[in-house]
C-alpha cells in the first residue's frame, strides 16, 4: 500500500466513526508543500449533507486519527482542511519497501483486463512519415503503462489493407504497368502458372504512386469509378488483384517494421482490415437480419444518432450501394474479432483526433449491433498535429512530407550536434557514439511528444526538444546516466547501499515524497490514459534528484549510515527513472 493509501485508509475510517461518508477520507498530495505533506479537504465535503461546520468536523476526524507512527502532526486550515505531516520514519520505511519490490510499490490493479491497443495503424503501401509519429509513441507509452499496471496488452497494428485506397493503387499501377499478368481478366494460373513472385513495386512506387492516384481520382470521376470497382472486385476475391494485394502487402509490412523498429515500437499482432475480411458480409447480414441496418438509396446504413445528441450524428454507412465495404465495416468486424477471438476487455484506439466522429458511429453501432457486450468498453485516445514553425502541419523545408526515416536521421544529428557542444560523450568509440546519438536523438523526440498532452498540438522544435536542459529526453536522460555514473563511483570505493533511515537533510525529504507519490502517479497515467503525467512527473523527480545530490556529498559523507542509506535512495531513485522513462518508451545509456 502506498503512503497516500494508508493514510486515505485511516481517515476514510475516522469519517466512518463519525458517521460520515467514508469516501471523505480520501487524502490528495498538498498543494502547498511549504505547508503539510499530504492534506485531507473532506471535511468541506462532509459539512452540507451533515448539516455541520466544516472546522468541527474536521477537529473531530483529527481527534479520531490517532497514528503516531505515521503522522507527525495534524492541523487544520482554513475553513476546515487538515495539513498532514508524515513521520520521518514513515517516509523512510515507505521509500525503502518500495525498493523491495520489481513493482517499486505500484499498486496491483484490481482487476487484470486483455487490453487491446490500437495504435492508428498507418495504410499498407505507405512509407511512414511525420503523421505516423504520434500514434506510434503514444501508443507504444500506453501499452507499456498497461501492462507495466499488471494488465495483458495486445499491440495490433490494424493496417489500413482493404479500403479504397488499395482500389485506388491497383488502377494507378494498371495504368503504369498495363501488361502485367494481374491485370489480364483471361489469366488463369492453372495453365499460365503462377503470378510472379518479384513485387512489381517497391514500397517507395507506392508511396509516390498514392498522391498521384488521389489527385487523379479527384479530379477525374471516371478514374474515381475505376477505383471504385478495383476495390470492389478485390474485396469479392478477384485472383489478380489478391496477387498485388500480397505483393503490397509484403513490400510494406517489411519497411513499416523497420521503420517502427527504429522507433523502438513493436506490435504484438499485424492484422489488419483485411484480416476480417471473412466476416464482413456474414455481420451485414447479421445486422439486416435484426434490423438495426437497412436499406438506403441501395446502401446498408446503421442510425447512429439519439435524441440527447447535441451535434447531429449521421447513418454509419455498412456497405455502398454496390455492396462494397468500408472503414467502418471493417473496423466494426475487428471489434466483432476482438471480442470473440482475443477476448477484449478494453480497446484502447490511439488515433488521430480527427477521426473522433468515425469512432463515435462505430462504437455506437457496435453496441446497437450486439457486436460489444456491455461490459466490453471501447475508447477512443485522441490526439493533435504535430506542427511546424509556420504553426501548419510539419512539412520538410521542400514543403513535402518528411519520411519516417529522415526524422530520425535528422533528430539523431541534432543529438550529436548538442553532444559535442556540451563536450559529452567525447572521446568515446565511434560506434558507442552512434548509439548514444541515436538514443539521444529518439529521447528528444518521444520527449518532445509525450510531455504534451495528447489532445494538444504542438510546435516540432528540435532545438527545444534536444537540449540538455529544461523539460527534455535529453535532459532526463543525462539525469540517469549521471546517477549511474555515481553508483559506479560508490562501487570502486566499495562503498554499499544499506537500510534507509529517516531523512535528515530537506532535500533528501523532498525526493522521498516524491518517490512516494510513484503509485497514484502511474495509475493517474493510467486512468487518464495520458502518458504526460508521467512525463511531468520524471521531469520533477529528475530535478528533485538534482537538488538532492547538490546538497548531500554521497561519496564523501563521514557518516557511513548515512552514506549508505543515501545510496540506497540515490539506487532507488534510478530505478524509478528508469522504469518511468520505458515508460515512454525511452532508452538510457550507460555513460555518457
Ligand atoms: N489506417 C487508419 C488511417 O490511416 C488508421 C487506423 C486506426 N485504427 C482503427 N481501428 N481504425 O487513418
Amino acid at each position: 500500500m502506498s503512503l497516500q493509501q494508508e493514510l486515505t485508509a485511516l481517515f476514510s475510517q475516522a469519517f466512518e466513526a463519525e458517521e460520515l461518508e467514508s469516501s471523505f477520507g480520501a487524502v490528495a498530495v498538498s498543494q502547498r508543500p511549504e505547508l503539510a505533506d499530504f492534506q485531507c479537504n473532506g471535511a468541506l465535503g462532509a459539512a452540507k449533507p451533515a448539516g455541520r461546520n466544516p472546522r468541527d468536523i474536521a477537529a473531530a476526524i483529527v481527534a479520531h486519527v490517532d497514528a503516531p507512527e505515521l503522522i507527525d502532526t495534524l492541523d487544520i486550515a482554513g475553513p476546515g482542511f487538515i495539513n498532514i505531516h508524515i513521520s520521518d520514519k514513515a517516509l523512510a520505511g515507505s521509500v525503502s519497501a518500495m525498493s523491495d519490490t520489481e513493482r517499486l510499490g505500484v499498486a496491483p490493479i484490481h482487476r487484470p483486463l486483455t487490453v487491446v491497443v490500437d495504435y492508428g495503424g498507418p495504410n499498407m503501401s505507405k512509407a511512414l512519415h511525420v503523421g505516423h509519429l504520434r500514434a506510434a509513441i503514444i501508443g507504444e507509452s500506453v501499452k507499456r503503462l498497461f501492462s507495466f499496471l499488471g494488465h495483458t496488452t495486445i499491440g495490433d497494428i490494424h493496417m489500413g489493407d482493404w479500403g479504397m485506397p488499395i482500389g485506388q493503387l491497383i488502377v494507378e499501377l494498371q495504368d503504369r504497368q498495363p501488361d502485367l499478368p494481374y491485370f489480364d481478366p483471361e489469366y488463369d494460373v492453372a495453365v499460365d502458372g503462377p503470378y510472379p513472385e518479384e513485387s512489381p513495386v517497391t514500397l517507395d512506387d507506392l508511396s509516390d504512386m498514392y498522391p498521384v492516384i488521389t489527385r487523379r481520382c479527384a479530379d477525374d470521376p471516371e478514374v474515381a469509378e475505376r477505383a471504385r470497382v478495383a476495390t470492389f472486385e478485390l474485396q469479392n476475391g478477384r485472383a489478380g488483384y489478391l496477387a498485388v494485394w500480397e505483393h503490397f502487402h509484403s513490400v510494406s509490412v517489411a519497411e513499416q517494421t523497420k521503420d517502427f523498429k527504429a522507433l523502438g515500437v513493436e506490435f504484438d499482432v499485424w492484422y489488419g482490415e483485411s484480416t476480417v475480411n471473412q466476416h464482413l458480409e456474414p455481420m451485414v447480414r447479421t445486422a439486416l437480419a435484426g434490423g438495426v441496418g437497412y436499406e438506403s438509396d441501395g446502401a446498408v446504413i446503421v442510425d447512429v444518432a439519439t435524441p440527447e445528441d447535441k451535434k447531429e450524428l449521421p447513418p454509419l454507412l455498412l456497405t455502398r450501394s454496390d455492396g462494397s465495404y468500408l472503414y467502418s465495416t471493417t473496423d466494426l468486424a475487428t471489434i466483432e474479432m476482438r471480442v470473440k477471438d482475443m477476448g477484449m476487455d478494453l480497446g484502447l484506439y490511439v488515433v488521430d483526433a480527427r477521426q473522433g466522429l468515425h469512432f463515435e458511429q462505430v462504437f455506437r453501432a457496435a453496441r446497437k449491433m450486439n457486436i460489444l457486450p456491455s461490459d466490453v468498453m471501447v475508447e477512443h485516445i485522441g490526439f493533435g498535429t504535430v506542427n511546424g514553425p509556420d504553426g501548419r502541419p510539419f512539412k520538410t523545408r521542400e514543403g513535402g512530407v518528411l519520411r519516417l526515416g529522415d526524422l530520425i536521421a535528422l533528430v539523431t544529428e541534432g543529438a550529436r550536434a548538442r553532444l559535442d557542444e556540451a563536450h559529452i560523450a567525447e572521446d568515446y568509440p565511434d560506434e558507442e557514439r552512434d548509439v548514444i546519438a541515436r538514443q539521444v536523438g529518439l529521447a528528444a523526440l518521444k520527449f518532445g511528444d509525450l510531455s504534451n498532452h495528447r489532445t494538444s498540438n504542438y510546435t516540432f522544435d528540435l532545438e527545444r526538444f534536444s537540449a540538455f536542459e529544461g523539460k527534455t529526453g535529453p535532459y532526463l536522460q543525462y539525469s540517469a546516466v549521471r546517477i549511474k555514473s555515481i553508483l559506479r563511483r560508490a562501487d570502486k570505493q566499495g562503498l554499499k547501499a544499506a537500510e534507509m533511515i529517516p531523512p535528515t537533510v530537506s532535500q533528501e525529504r523532498i525526493l522521498m515524497l516524491r518517490l512516494v507519490r510513484l503509485s497514484e502517479v502511474v495509475h493517474r497515467a493510467a486512468d487518464l490514459r495520458a502518458p504526460n503525467v508521467l512525463a511531468e512527473y520524471s521531469y520533477e523527480l529528475a530535478t528533485d534528484f538534482s537538488r538532492f545530490y547538490e546538497h548531500c556529498h554521497i561519496l564523501n559523507e563521514p557518516d557511513v549510515r548515512r552514506q549508505a542509506s543515501w545510496l540506497a535512495l540515490v539506487s532507488l531513485t534510478l530505478d524509478v527513472l528508469t522504469k518511468l522513462l520505458d515508460l515512454l518508451g525511452i532508452e538510457i545509456p550507460d555513460r555518457m
